[in-house]
């Protein structure tokens, strides 16, 4: 079975000193949960000291995302090794914000896919359909060529080292969720894709994340869901006690 992940994506939140005090906080609280992979993706400025305040605990460090090339004359970006210098074992791509306020298309996602798993960084890869593409029943259309996209080119021993979360667009930040339901199905179906490009055990080992305001109110009910192995969470994990209690509810019994 899947150790489910809960991963915290500060977006452009928390300044260094607020980085640090929420994640010794989250230290502190999350000390004792078992059997859950945590990951918590403050901005570049806050990487170093929530890394220093997670010291000595299994909480695990993310970015919200990078460029594919190791070094260079490219202003304003950061690389797979610096990265993985501050101590980041995970990367967000593709997030759907990155995608339509910084043009992120699916060849850019790939090629940073393929720079993260190069450089031993495992990927998030964010995906998921627009309000007017899911009243449209475009939705699958849509995800399908977003898995397609971000996935082409790689082998099963490749695919096997992502995780992958389903973000509904208009689920993020709108208080709007979707249901368990409507979100168990379109995991279903990211999992058959991956099943028939990489094999079935390739597929068992990748993590397929819910994201979209997921909230303690409503994380238990989709963590029970059979095909959702976790969660990625905007809003709610700005705030320690919300963020432990989505953490605690992915803890299966
Ligand atoms: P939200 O954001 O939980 O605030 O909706 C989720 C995300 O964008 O990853």
């Amino acid at each position: 079975m899947r150790v489910p992940i809960i991963a915290g994506n500060w977006k452009m939140h928390k300044t260094e000193q607020e980085a640090f005090r929420l994640a010794s906080d989250l230290k502190r609280r999350l000390a004792n949960v078992e059997a859950v992979k945590v990951v918590i993706c403050p901005p570049f400025t806050s990487l170093c000291s929530a890394k220093k305040a997670i010291e000595d605990s299994k909480l695990l460090l993310g970015a919200q995302n990078m460029y594919w090339e190791e070094e260079g004359a490219y202003t304003g970006e950061i690389s797979p090794p610096m990265l993985l210098g501050a101590g980041c074992a995970y990367v967000i791509l593709g997030h759907s914000e990155r995608r339509s306020y910084f043009s992120e298309t699916d060849e850019s996602v790939n090629s940073k896919v393929k720079s993260a798993l190069k450089f031993g960084l495992s990927p998030i890869i964010c995906v998921g359909e627009k309000l007017e593409q899911r009243e449209a029943n475009k939705t699958e259309q849509i995800v399908e060529n977003q898995v397609e996209g971000a996935f082409h080119d790689l082998d099963a021993g490749q695919a096997e080292k992502t995780v992958i979360a389903y973000e509904p667009v208009w689920a993020i930040g709108t208080g709007r969720t979707a249901t368990p339901q409507q979100a168990n199905e379109v995991h279903l179906y990211i999992k058959e894709l991956l099943s028939l490009r990489f094999g079935k055990s390739c597929c068992e080992k990748i993590n397929v994340l819910y994201g979209g305001s997921v909230k303690p109110e409503n994380s238990t009910e989709l963590m029970n869901m059979p095909e959702i192995d976790g969660a990625l969470v905007g809003g709610a994990s700005l705030d320690a006690e919300s963020f432990e209690r989505i953490v605690r509810s992915a803890v299966r019994s």
